[in-house]
């Protein structure tokens, strides 16, 4: 397997008036194409922290990331943007989907953000398609014209995997996927991520449930700002 992630020696401080708290301390990880990681740790251990550095959400204070091959802060504006828009796929414990759209729009958006007006219809036309399809994948055919606030806390994170997919991610990362949802709704969850792994889909998946980390392919464990 080829490597598509890189982590070296990442390091990240946050300052907060005249304190400062280290939460990653040179922090080294390597994800391979096809791999399905758990990352666990404490709360407050940086989880989500390292998780918005993989993703290139947040940048460390030292180290750095290589996304195939390529350092990632050194990406221009508008490089970075497409990374993060197109190469990796976010998945939160809070949906973070948009009340006021349907299912289908939610999942949608990723692929009209920045469609100028020209191609716009064929745009939307071929997007439609995609979500729907990615629906019926995690089981919400049925549900596209549902409005988030509608749906079950389960069915939520369904649309919020496939609003993550929309763009054809190499890389998927969820933070607490699962940690919202009561333990057989978070299994389900668990599966629809492990079906879309078996297709080949990288993911790095945050949890406090050391279960299950035990069903990914390698459970890593965040302690002291390192991976022990
Ligand atoms: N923007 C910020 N400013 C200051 N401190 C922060 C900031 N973001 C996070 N922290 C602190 O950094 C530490 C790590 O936060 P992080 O959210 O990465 O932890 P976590 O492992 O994801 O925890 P949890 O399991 O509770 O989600 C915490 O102690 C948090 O209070
Ligand atoms: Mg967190």
């Amino acid at each position: 397997m080829t490597d598509i992630l890189k982590a070296s020696n990442l390091h990240k401080l946050y300052k907060m008036g005249q304190a400062r708290l280290t939460v990653l301390k040179g922090l080294d990880l390597t994800v391979a194409r096809g791999e399905f990681i758990a990352v666990v740790g404490a709360s407050g251990s940086g989880k989500s922290t390292l998780l918005h550095i993989l993703g290139g959400l947040d940048k460390p204070d030292a180290g750095y990331v290589e996304f195939d091959g390529e350092r990632i802060d050194r990406f221009g504006a508008g490089r970075l943007n497409r990374f993060r828009n197109k190469k990796v796929g976010f998945v939160f414990q809070f949906y973070h989907l948009l009340d006021e759209l349907n299912v289908l729009d939610n999942v949608m958006l990723p692929a009209m953000a920045g469609t100028g007006s020209l191609g716009w219809l064929a745009k939307r036309r071929s997007a439609r398609r995609r979500a729907a399809n990615l629906l019926e994948q995690v089981g919400l055919a049925e549900r596209t014209r549902h409005k988030p606030y509608q749906l079950s806390g389960g069915e939520r994170q369904r649309v919020a995997i496939a609003r993550a997919l929309m763009n054809d991610p190499e890389l998927l990362l969820a933070d607490e996927p699962t940690g919202n949802l009561d333990s057989k709704t978070g299994n389900g969850i668990l599966e629809v991520l492990e079906t879309l792994n078996r297709g080949g889909q990288t993911l790095v998946m945050v949890t406090h449930d050391e279960r299950m980390g035990a069903r990914t392919n390698r459970l890593i464990r965040l302690v002291d700002g390192r991976i022990v």
